[in-house]
């Protein structure tokens, strides 16, 4: 039996992490095999794509350029760890996947969500999420958790202002839309085990939890 992949999207500071780390102790518990992970990174080459993407100091990144190195770094996370994990029957939990470059550079840096789609097809080559979790929140709340949490290193897409992480919401809500049979939305604006409720609630039409 082949395992299942859940990707997790949404604005900066929506609570994704959180969420999956306590979802990562849940499902070790209950003696389920899960693998998660995330993008950009979670393998060697795909980590160093992450920095060069992420690093405040490449501010002269061009967008299509930034649009190329994400669909670069999924590819490899994608043929290295995603596919071998789910054939051996393992689930696969990552944080964010295709729908984060629709929003943010297809929508966002205003490249087109249908032309990013198209390099991400290449990059994909027809895999794509089980299910997909959406964690709505305004971009404004989710802006002040990061800036409420000392711990979590500020990067490069988090330097833009405002009205970017608006139009990424835009996007996303257009990526919705597209993907209506495969995303779900959650409220993220709630207490954090409330969101783990609801997403294991979901969860349990896939796995047995
Ligand atoms: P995160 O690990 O904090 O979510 O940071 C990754 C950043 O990269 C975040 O600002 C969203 C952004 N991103 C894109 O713009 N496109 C993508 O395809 C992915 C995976 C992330």
């Amino acid at each position: 039996m082949k395992g299942k992949f859940f990707t997790f999207e949404g604005p900066e500071g929506a609570g994704k992490t959180t969420v999956l780390e306590i979802l990562m102790k849940d499902l070790e518990k209950s003696g389920i095999e899960a693998v998660f992970t995330r993008e950009p990174g979670g393998i060697q080459i795909a980590e160093k794509i992450r920095e060069v993407i992420l690093n405040k100091e490449h501010t002269e990144m061009d967008s299509r350029t930034e649009a190329l190195l994400y669909a670069a770094a999924r590819r490899q996370h994608l043929v290295e760890k995603v596919i071998p994990s789910i054939n051996k029957g393992k689930h696969v939990f990552c944080d964010r996947f295709i729908d984060s470059s629709l929003a943010y550079q297809g929508y966002a840096r205003g490249l087109g969500i249908d032309e990013v789609f198209s390099i991400n097809e290449f990059a994909i080559n027809g895999f794509l999420p089980d299910v997909t979790f959406y964690f709505n929140i305004d971009p404004k709340a989710g802006l002040q958790r990061i800036a409420n949490n000392a711990e979590r290193e500020k990067n490069r897409l988090d330097m833009e202002d405002l009205s970017f992480h608006y139009k990424v919401q835009e996007g996303y809500q257009q990526v919705i839309e597209k993907f209506q049979d495969r995303i779900i939305i959650i409220d993220a604006d709630q207490p954090v085990e409330e969101v783990v409720a609801d997403i294991k609630e979901r969860l349990r039409k896939h796995i047995d939890l």
